[in-house]
């Protein structure tokens, strides 16, 4: 159980990891997510399910080296087991057969999470149109894995080294602007990203959801750490969400929290590299 069975850099601190888990895989619905520590001593960190293969008991997530638990995970290997794996959390995206197109947009390591609910679209019997973004071609990951599952997937870089140059936002507006017929928008990625969908949906009513990452704790609904302001309501990411009807959320409020404990993430993150760079570390 929580075995590495297969990992892959995708990018500069970009990794792909296959866990066997065949219990948490069997139950998982797209749009959930799980809480998984690496070891005794770790922080508990959520992790979007970016990949269900249930036949073989695999669950893939897709992490990015931004802090300390981050890089402890990146430095696992194949073989090793995570200590605990915790999930199914969170409720699952609503999916049903929308009678229209539905657009799925992914930015930078949001991408990964639209990949089974894509999925799903599909498997209701609905167009799915994927938009995923990059900084530039080089940070662009799992672009084969939704080609094969969307009727279409338009791809933008904001240097433009690949596909439309510009934010996920201007392929978004350019589709609405074409007169195609979404019925529902699914967005995950950066915090101002999935605003920006909201906006840009906003003015055509039309359905839209994001999936929120505050900062979780507990994933339980006890602590409070995910807090978010939905309709002037607080509701908790963990137990409520992790999607959210996107014309109702304050993400003003949500990016002020994010921010909230960076200089201590920083300086955790450096003390770690140090520990590394002088042997101290759980590996190089
Ligand atoms: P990034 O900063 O490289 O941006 C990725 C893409 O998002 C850009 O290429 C662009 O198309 C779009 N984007 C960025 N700024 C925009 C703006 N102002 N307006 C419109 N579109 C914009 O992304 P990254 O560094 O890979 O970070 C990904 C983020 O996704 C992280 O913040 C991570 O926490 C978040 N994430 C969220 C979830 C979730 O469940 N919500 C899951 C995984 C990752
Ligand atoms: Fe503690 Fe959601 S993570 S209430």
């Amino acid at each position: 159980m929580n075995e590495i069975v297969f990992k892959k850099d995708l990018c500069p601190k970009i990794t792909l990891f296959r866990i066997k888990t065949p219990e948490l895989v069997s139950r998982a619905k797209a749009g959930q997510f799980i809480i998984l520590r690496a070891y005794e001593d770790s922080e508990r960190i959520p992790m979007s399910i970016g990949g269900l293969d249930r036949e073989n008991g695999l669950l893939t997530i897709v992490v990015m080296e931004v802090g300390k638990s981050s890089a402890e995970i990146v430095r696992m290997e194949e073989g090793e087991r995570f200590l605990d794996v915790v999930g199914p959390l969170g409720v699952p995206t609503h999916i049903e057969d929308f009678g229209g197109t539905c657009v799925v947009v992914g930015g930078g390591v949001g991408i990964p999470p639209i990949l089974p609910i894509a999925e799903e679209l599909k498997a209701q019997g609905n167009k799915v149109i994927g938009i995923i973004g990059a900084r530039n071609e080089d940070l662009l990951i799992y672009e084969e894995e939704l080609g094969s599952v969307c009727d279409d997937l338009i791809i933008t870089t904001d240097d433009g080294s690949k596909g439309m140059k510009g934010f996920v936002t201007n392929a978004l507006q350019k589709l609405i602007d074409d007169g195609e017929n979404i019925k529902f928008v699914m967005s995950v990625g950066p915090v101002i990203m999935m605003k920006n969908v909201a906006k840009t949906t906003e003015p055509h009513s039309i359905n839209t959801w994001v999936s929120l990452n505050p900062i979780m704790v507990d994933g339980t609904g006890m602590c409070g750490g995910c807090r978010v302001s939905i309709d002037g309501k607080s509701k908790f990411a963990c137990v409520d969400g992790p999607d959210f009807d996107a014309h109702k959320v304050d993400f003003d409020e949500l990016m002020k929290r994010q921010t909230m404990y960076v200089p201590q993430e920083k300086k955790a993150y450096e003390q770690y590299l140090h520990k590394c760079k002088i042997g101290l570390g759980r590996s190089s």
